[in-house]
């Protein structure tokens, strides 16, 4: 006896309705008890592994109170209650349809399960059928329709694009049978080979793919100040890494190290190695980095590239001062207009009247 479950509607044959007919009579046969130990199958071994089999027998004497010894597809004969019903509705399920085929969802009744049109099966159909156990539950696994793949169109074959192809070329044509392609480089390098080929009724190439030059990139401009960690070339490959270091006292302003990509470009600019400056003030206190210190006190009397140096200016009417920075930038940095450098005699007569020195002007005393 054929208990395949699975059937495609497109091709739903003779046969395959006398197979659902037999299954239908197993059913009813099964509910009727008209089992008996020669026509039922025996219990498969390994059924208990994918479900629950109820207790085997060989007739109704073995099983107590309301059982019934009757045939449970692959548990062979088992003692099961065959008024109890398996889940029924089941949940509505959007890309399915079920449906009973039996007046009663009880032991042995069937269930069709039927996928939206488009949707289809893990094995490929679009319908199953169920069957209600011993152990209350549908035989097989929880149907699931997934959306079927669109074959491919009838009657358009093309020939084969391997990966690797279409990785590295931008390819203008459909690569149908009978026509011609042409091919460019994604990398913007030339080819080496023939730009075009032609789509065989075969469908094969009339000839082998072509390559793509190799790119290769130009020595990156010289950084000022700065040393080039690898060896010097007059080209570089692709892949390959520029490392940068800054001479003593310069500080590195980009990328730490560049990269030549495969369209023969470097992933950035070079960095800048930036000077450090002057401190341009003798005779006043300056704050750097949060703190009031004479530039005499500063180590060389240089701030890096980058630092902020805030200048004290005297109020134009009143004897206060207040503050305007500037940022030294790769060796220049200049005082602010509103700074004047005390003289030597100040400095050394008045040290106390100094600009930096004098009270600071109450927030509105400044414009
Ligand atoms: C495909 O057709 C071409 C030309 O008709 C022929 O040269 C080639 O050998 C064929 N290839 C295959 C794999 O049949
Ligand atoms: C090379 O590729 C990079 C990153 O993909 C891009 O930013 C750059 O503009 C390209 N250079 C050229 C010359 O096409
Ligand atoms: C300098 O000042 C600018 C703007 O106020 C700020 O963005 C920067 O972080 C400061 N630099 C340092 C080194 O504190």
């Amino acid at each position: 006896m054929c208990l395949s479950l699975s059937y495609t509607k497109s091709g739903l044959t003779a046969s395959m309705y006398s197979g659902l007919l037999l299954l239908s009579m197993w059913a009813l046969a099964g509910t009727a008890s008209l089992w008996d130990s020669e026509s039922c199958p025996e219990r498969l071994v390994g059924a208990e592994g994918r479900r629950t089999c109820p207790r085997s027998c060989k007739s109704d004497r073995d099983c107590g109170g309301k059982r019934q010894c009757l045939c449970d597809s692959e548990c062979g004969l088992s003692c099961v209650v065959p008024g109890r019903t398996c889940p029924w509705p089941l949940p509505l399920n959007e890309n399915s349809r079920a449906s009973l085929l039996s007046p009663t969802p009880s032991f042995s009744s069937l269930l069709e399960v039927l996928c939206k049109p488009g949707f289809t099966l893990a094995d490929g159909s679009d319908a199953t059928v169920r069957r209600c156990q011993g152990d209350r539950q549908w035989s097989g696994d929880k149907p699931i329709c997934t959306e079927a793949k669109s074959p491919e169109l009838p009657g358009v074959r093309t020939c084969p694009l391997p990966q690797q192809v279409i990785n590295t070329f931008s390819i203008h044509g459909d690569a149908s049978v009978g026509t011609s392609i042409r091919y460019s480089c994604l990398s913007g390098a030339d080819i080496v080979g023939r730009q075009e080929n032609y789509c065989q009724f075969n469908q094969t190439w009339l000839y082998p793919h072509p390559n793509c030059k190799e790119m290769l990139c130009q020595p990156p401009e010289e950084v000022e100040q700065g040393y080039v960690v690898a060896v010097q070339k007059t080209e570089y490959e692709v892949g390959f890494d520029i490392h940068y270091l800054c001479k003593k006292n310069f500080l590195l302003d980009g990328p730490q190290k560049i990269t030549c990509l495969s369209n023969g470009s470097w992933s950035a600019a070079p960095p800048h190695c930036r000077a450090r400056c002057i401190i341009p003030a003798e005779r006043s206190r300056v704050v750097i980095g949060g703190v009031k210190r004479w530039p005499f006190d500063v180590t060389d009397g240089l701030v890096p590239h980058g630092e902020n140096v805030t200048f004290f200016c005297k109020h134009p009417q009143k004897q206060c001062s207040f503050t305007a920075a500037q940022t030294c930038f790769d060796g220049k940095l200049e005082t602010p207009l509103c700074y004047l450098e005390p003289t030597w005699l100040q400095y050394k007569l008045f040290p106390h009247r100094l600009v930096s020195e004098i009270e600071v002007c109450e927030p509105g005393d400044v414009e």
